[in-house]
C-alpha cells in the first residue's frame, strides 16, 4: 500500500526560500503560479513575447517575463507548457539558461520517462502531478481544500529533491487533499491508462454505444441521451463521495441487482483483455510512437475523429438539450 502525506511534516520554509518561474499560464500554469503567490513563494510567469496570456497574468497581480529571463533568474523552474511542446522549450532555454544545481518541475512524467528530454545531471528533476485539471487546483486551493498529487524525484542532485517536492506541493495544497510518493514512470503510465480506459476513451465510447444501442431500438434520442449521459454525473458524483460499494447501497434495489448482473456481460473479459493491450502498449513506447506520428503530421486522424464527433445525433440532441437547460436555469 502506498503511504498516503498530508501537510503536517512538510517544510514550507524550503519552496518560499526559492525564486520558482512557471513556463506557461494555462490550464495548469495559471492554478499553479496563483497558488504559490498566495502561499508565500517568489513566483515569475514565463510567456513567450506576444503572448495573449501576458495581459491576463498581469491582471491578476503576478509578475511576467520572457521565458529566457524568468528561466535565468529562477532556483526552480516549472514546466506548464503543453506536453509536446517541453523538449524544445528545456533543449532551447532551460538547458542553456537554468542555473548549476537548480530544480526542474513537472507536472506530468511523459517526457521524463519516454526519455523525450533527458535533463543536465546537475539539476534535481521532481514530478508534483495534480489528480485534477488546473481549474480544480485553484478552485480547491481558495476553498482551502486541494487536490491528490503525486510526487516523484527522476534525479536529486542536491540531496533535497524529495523534500522540495512535497514543499512545492504543500505550496499547491495538495497537502490537503493527500500526497502519494510515486515514481514518473507510474504517473506516466497510469494515467495515460486512466484516460484512456476509463477518463476520456472508455466513458466517452461506453456512452455513444449505449446512447446508440437504445435509439437503433426506437427509443426517443433525447430521452437515451438523460439516461445515458445526462446522468453519468449524478453518478460519477455518488461515487466519487462514497465510493462504488457506497453508491450501489444507495441507489434502487432494482438498479443495484441490474449493476451486479448486468455490468460484468458489458465489461467482461474481451474488455479487460483490450485494457491490458492497452496498458502494454504505453509500457512498450507504442502509444507515445504514435502519438508522435500524428502531433509531426498535424493531426490528420484527431481532425477526421472531432468532425466525425460532431455529426453524431447524441451532439445535436446534447446540444439542444443543454442550451435549454441553461435558458432555464437562467431566467430562474
Ligand atoms: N490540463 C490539466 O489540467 C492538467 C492536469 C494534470 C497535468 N497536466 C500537465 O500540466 C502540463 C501543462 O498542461 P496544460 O494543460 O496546463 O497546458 P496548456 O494549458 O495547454 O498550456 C498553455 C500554455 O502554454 C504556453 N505555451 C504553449 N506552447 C508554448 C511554447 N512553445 N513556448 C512557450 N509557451 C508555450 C501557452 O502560451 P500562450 O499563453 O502564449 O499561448 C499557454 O500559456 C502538462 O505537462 C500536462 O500534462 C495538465
Amino acid at each position: 500500500m502506498a503511504t498516503v502525506l498530508y501537510d503536517t511534516g512538510i517544510n514550507p520554509s524550503l519552496i518560499r526560500a526559492r525564486r520558482v518561474a512557471v513556463l506557461g499560464f494555462g490550464a495548469q500554469g495559471r492554478a499553479q503560479a496563483l497558488n504559490l503567490k498566495d502561499s508565500g513563494v517568489n513566483v515569475v510567469v514565463g510567456l513567450r513575447a506576444g503572448s495573449v496570456s501576458r495581459a491576463p497574468a498581469e491582471a491578476t497581480g503576478l509578475s511576467v517575463a520572457e521565458p529566457a529571463v524568468a528561466v535565468s533568474k529562477a532556483d526552480v523552474v516549472v514546466l506548464l507548457v503543453p506536453d509536446e511542446k517541453q523538449p524544445k522549450l528545456y533543449a532551447d532555454i532551460i538547458a542553456p539558461g537554468l542555473r548549476k544545481q537548480g530544480a526542474l518541475i513537472f507536472a506530468h512524467g511523459f517526457n521524463i520517462h519516454f526519455k523525450r528530454i533527458v535533463p543536465r545531471a546537475d539539476l534535481d528533476v521532481i514530478l508534483v502531478a495534480p489528480n485534477g485539471i488546473g481549474e480544480q487546483v485553484r478552485a480547491q486551493y481558495l476553498e482551502d481544500h486541494g487536490v491528490p498529487a503525486l510526487v516523484a524525484a527522476h534525479q536529486d542532485a542536491s540531496g533535497r529533491a524529495r523534500e522540495l517536492a512535497l514543499s512545492y506541493a504543500w505550496a499547491q495544497g495538495h497537502g490537503r487533499a493527500g500526497i502519494i510518493e510515486s515514481s514518473f514512470r507510474e504517473e506516466a503510465e497510469t494515467d495515460l491508462f486512466a484516460e484512456q480506459a476509463v477518463l476520456c476513451g472508455g466513458l466517452t465510447h461506453l456512452i455513444q454505444a449505449a446512447f446508440d444501442t437504445l435509439v437503433q431500438a426506437g427509443y426517443e434520442p433525447e430521452v437515451a441521451y438523460f439516461a445515458c449521459l445526462h446522468e453519468v454525473k449524478l453518478m460519477a458524483d455518488m461515487i466519487f463521495q462514497h465510493g462504488i460499494a457506497g453508491m450501489r447501497e444507495s441507489i434502487s434495489t432494482t438498479a443495484e441487482f441490474g449493476d451486479y448482473t448486468r455490468g460484468p456481460r458489458v465489461i467482461g473479459e474481451p474488455a479487460r483483455k483490450a485494457m491490458r493491450e492497452i496498458l502494454a502498449e504505453i509500457q512498450n513506447g507504442q502509444f507515445a510512437g504514435e502519438l508522435e506520428q500524428e502531433l509531426a503530421a498535424g493531426l490528420p486522424a484527431i481532425k477526421v475523429e472531432r468532425v466525425r464527433a460532431r455529426a453524431q445525433l447524441i451532439e445535436k440532441v446534447g446540444k439542444t438539450l443543454r442550451e435549454r437547460m441553461r435558458v432555464r436555469g437562467r431566467s430562474g
